[in-house]
């Protein structure tokens, strides 16, 4: 598991061990808006590791103040895509040559968002909505790149989730939230990919 902050990191990764009593469970630095961020931590992973089996994109950020795509801040926007959709992308890219040697074949989750669906999209939280909607592309065109080396990519919207950025008032869990993302990553067939799932089923882009 990763962090922006080692201290974080390691203080998850901690109570995560305590938690599921697996003591596998390693801290590495990570922030993924940052190109030499990536390039450490995947050497450091490769110094430890020989594959990857799952990787999930779990990083994002919700600028603060997102009011109508008519007066987008274009700093909100670029940190939106830098962090929410060029994190992803690099990271998987570093991260591909363990991801090729899954012996079981590889899944990628990238976390996106019901408001990066274009079909029903408004004027709502827009740098947000742009770099979701650029994620799943990311997703799809990942998932082609990556079919004939048995790496499985797929979007996921956990819902409105009880976290720091989904608030108190959010209708699920963090349990509720995570629910289909480690199915994808566990239970899931390994040919299920280029998909944009919420609660185990495909929902529209
Ligand atoms: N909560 C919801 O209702 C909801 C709904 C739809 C989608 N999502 C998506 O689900 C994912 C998880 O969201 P969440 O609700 O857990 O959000 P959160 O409570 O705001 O947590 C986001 C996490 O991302 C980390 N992060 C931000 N920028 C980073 C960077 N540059 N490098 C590395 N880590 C970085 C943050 O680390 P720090 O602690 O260092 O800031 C924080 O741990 C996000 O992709 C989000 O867009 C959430």
């Amino acid at each position: 598991m990763t962090a922006r902050d080692p201290a974080d990191a390691e203080k998850a990764a901690t109570e995560i061990r305590q938690d599921s009593g697996n003591d596998a469970v390693e801290a590495l630095t990570l922030d993924v808006a940052n190109g030499a961020s990536i390039v450490a931590a995947a050497e450091a992973f490769g110094e430890r590791h020989d594959h990857l089996d799952v990787l999930v994109n779990n990083a994002g950020i919700f600028p603060e103040g997102e009011t109508s795509i008519l007066d987008v801040d274009s700093k909100a926007l670029f940190l939106s895509l830098t962090t929410n959709t060029l994190g992803p992308l690099l990271v998987t890219r570093f991260f591909r040559p363990w991801l090729e040697k899954a012996p079981e074949g590889a899944r990628i989750i990238n976390l996106s968002s019901g408001l990066g669906q274009l079909y029903d999209m408004e004027d709502v939280a827009p740098t947000y909505s742009i770099s979701k909607t650029a994620l799943n592309a990311v997703t799809r065109q990942l998932s082609a790149a990556l079919k004939g080396k048995n790496i499985a990519v797929n979007s996921v919207c956990p819902g409105w989730v009880r976290t720091d950025m989904g608030g108190e008032n959010a209708t699920r869990s963090v349990a509720e939230g995570a629910d289909t993302v480690v199915w994808l990553a566990s239970e899931a067939p390994q040919s299920l990919s280029g998909e944009f799932l919420r609660d185990r089923e495909s929902i529209p882009w």
